[in-house]
């Protein structure tokens, strides 16, 4: 093996992600803490640079669909694994959210997650704008923990290898102990890996560089050991039953080329076998309740011209499923690119993956682009998610914003702090600080979350699999159908026949009463419909009966594909009626209210 000799067995460690990325982008993170207790202890024997268990979407999905207190998962997860670090993926300024954060609460945030049980803080931003992620990068530091600042990968005309190497310097400048390079989509090939970790060593030898991709073009081995010849030192993977496709490569497979090839990988094999093992149980359930979506297993090479990362993929999927409107998807990964570049070519990475995601959709279902535009594409176009890699397409940028005044400087730096003001707002229904950052983070969910905590959970035997069946395909036409939904966090069960008049909704045992019925009546005559422009949730209504409106003003907040979309009069006169009422789901064309 005079190969192995000429690389002296150098050690390459694996962050096995099937806890956090892996979890999220087959399944829509809706593993519950229960069903994965039981290999924590074998997870944390195996050997791993470092376990991925915490943040990006595990967060908000705890709290709403899960019934679990995110910090209290995180705390018992240590508790079974005190030999591995723990990691985290947090999204700089904006935490966890889809918004800016002011500084008081981003240190907040950060020192709490290092003091429930974080080691490892993967810190980006979707813009690659380095303001927004200094004070995370500075707090993680400050608490003792390991910033692993990230790039998020991604190409266009104006990212460049000297972009690149310029940000690891500002990083490395603002106390990153990693680089990590962040390939959501799967897109990097081989060479271009191969030469983006040999300018990153070339620049800073003594800074290790993580890789992280997805499967889903097929790349990602090849992209790895690529990596590695070119000095990477930390590869992303997941055990083999919850690898590729949208997620990561299979941790067994990599660690076996890796010594195939000389390297030196210190991990425990009989360990890994177990964690298959118990995982191969776990996907088979997934997909047995429709969660796990085989069409997320596999290799999809559109995301080579779509640049549509794992999560995103498997989002708009579901999300599209849920609609009705699986057939649209060509449609909406085809109008992907165009709005990323009218938006000056962000990476597509949360929440610039679900902003650009959901206006694609926006833009095709609607049949006009951009005549619907979500709140934080306006706030994106205004400037308040930092600088873009490339100027907005100003002609787009005057019609979402119109004249509005745009952001100079860092976004944050306009904020007031907030973490005191939530800390009095919430009062008594916040338990400790975790309780407020929760809060912070998703004010509606986190509130409901509370209620729910208050009330007592449903019962673990009478209560439905929580997320089960919300992203399944729609049952077809004549058959019986009965599962739970979620809406707003709460669940109903649901039960019928399809095409049946009679369907009925009623709550899941113990739970909150039901939603209205979707609301399909035709207006009366000489009465305006304001309907629904997507299928979603209401979640504020804005107008009351007998209100006077102008045409243009803002009636009803939905929530849709995870934003908030607006929904102003389409003329002027009397608000006659809602029928859409807070809390009730909604499809395209549904009358919210009508005018008269
Ligand atoms: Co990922």
């Amino acid at each position: 093996m005079q190969y192995t000799e000429e690389i002296n067995m150098r050690k390459v460690q694996l962050t096995e992600t099937v806890l956090r990325d892996a979890n999220q982008s087959l399944i829509a993170t809706r593993l519950p803490f229960d069903k994965f207790e039981p290999i924590l202890e074998t997870i944390n024997k195996a050997g791993f640079y470092s376990a991925e268990v915490w943040g990006g979407a595990t967060f908000d999905v705890c709290l709403r669909y899960l019934q679990e207190d995110p910090w209290e998962r995180l705390r018992k997860i240590r508790a079974k694994m005190p030999d591995t670090k723990l990691q985290m993926l947090l999204r700089g300024q904006n935490i966890l959210g889809y918004k800016h954060y002011p500084d008081d609460v981003v240190r907040k945030f950060v020192a709490h997650s290092i003091k429930n049980g974080i080691d490892i803080i993967r810190i980006f931003d979707a813009l690659n704008d380095v303001r927004n992620l200094e004070v995370a990068i500075d707090e993680t530091v400050k608490n003792g923990g390991h910033a692993s600042g990230t790039i998020c990968y991604t190409t266009s005309p104006v990212h460049t290898h000297e972009t690149f190497v310029g940000m690891v310097k500002d990083l490395k400048s603002m106390g990153a102990a990693s680089i990590c390079i962040k390939d959501m989509a799967g897109i990097m090939g081989p060479q271009e890996a191969y030469n983006l970790v040999a300018a990153i060593k070339d620049a800073e030898p003594e800074m290790p560089v993580v890789i992280h991709t997805h499967s889903t073009t097929g790349l990602a081995f090849m992209t790895y050991l690529k990596c590695v010849e070119a000095g990477a030192d930390v590869l992303d993977c997941a055990i083999s039953p919850m690898s590729g496709g949208t997620s990561q490569p299979a941790t067994e497979t990599m660690a076996y080329a890796l010594r195939d090839m000389g390297y030196q990988v210190d991990l425990d094999d009989k360990v890994l076998v177990q964690m298959a093992d118990f995982f191969k149980g776990v996907r088979a359930d997934f997909l047995k309740d429709g969660v796990l979506d085989p069409i997320s297993m596999a290799t999809d090479t559109q995301c080579l011209n779509y640049q549509i990362p794992g999560g995103m993929l498997s989002n708009l999927i579901s999300q599209l499923k849920q609609m009705n409107a699986i057939d649209r998807l060509d449609e909406a990964l085809a109008e992907t690119p165009k709005v990323r570049a009218d938006l000056g070519y962000p990476p597509l990475v949360t929440p610039t993956s679900q902003m650009v995601g959901s206006q694609a959709v926006q833009n095709v279902l609607v049949g006009e682009r951009y005549k619907v535009v979500g709140k934080e594409i306006k706030a994106y176009c205004r400037g308040e998610y930092g600088r873009t890699p490339a100027p907005i397409d100003p002609d787009i940028q005057k019609k979402i914003v119109g004249n509005a005044p745009l952001v100079e400087g860092r976004f944050a730096d306009t904020l007031e702090p907030g973490f005191e003001a939530a800390k009095a707002e919430l009062g008594d229904i916040a338990t400790c600080d975790e309780d407020v950052l929760s809060y912070i983070a998703f004010p509606q969910v986190a509130m409901a979350f509370f209620e729910d905590r208050k009330a007592g959970f449903p019962k673990k035997a009478e209560a439905p699999k929580a997320g089960k069946k919300t992203e399944s395909a729609a049952p077809a036409a004549g058959s019986t159908f009965n599962y739970v939904v979620n809406v707003n966090g709460k669940q109903y069960a649901v039960s019928g026949v399809v095409g049946d008049a009679a369907q009925t909704a009623a709550p899941a045992p113990a739970a909150a009463p039901a939603p209205a019925a979707a609301p399909a009546a035709a207006p009366a005559a000489g009465e305006t419909a304001v309907n629904s422009p997507m299928p979603g949730s209401v979640m504020k209504v804005l107008c009351s009966v007998g209100q006077t409106v102008k045409e243009g003003d803002l009636l009803m907040v939905l929530e849709a594909m995870k934003m908030e979309i607006e929904v102003f009069a389409p003329c002027a006169g009397t608000v006659k009626s809602i029928v859409a009422a807070a809390g009730s789901a909604v499809a395209t064309g549904d009358v919210l209210a009508t005018i008269g």
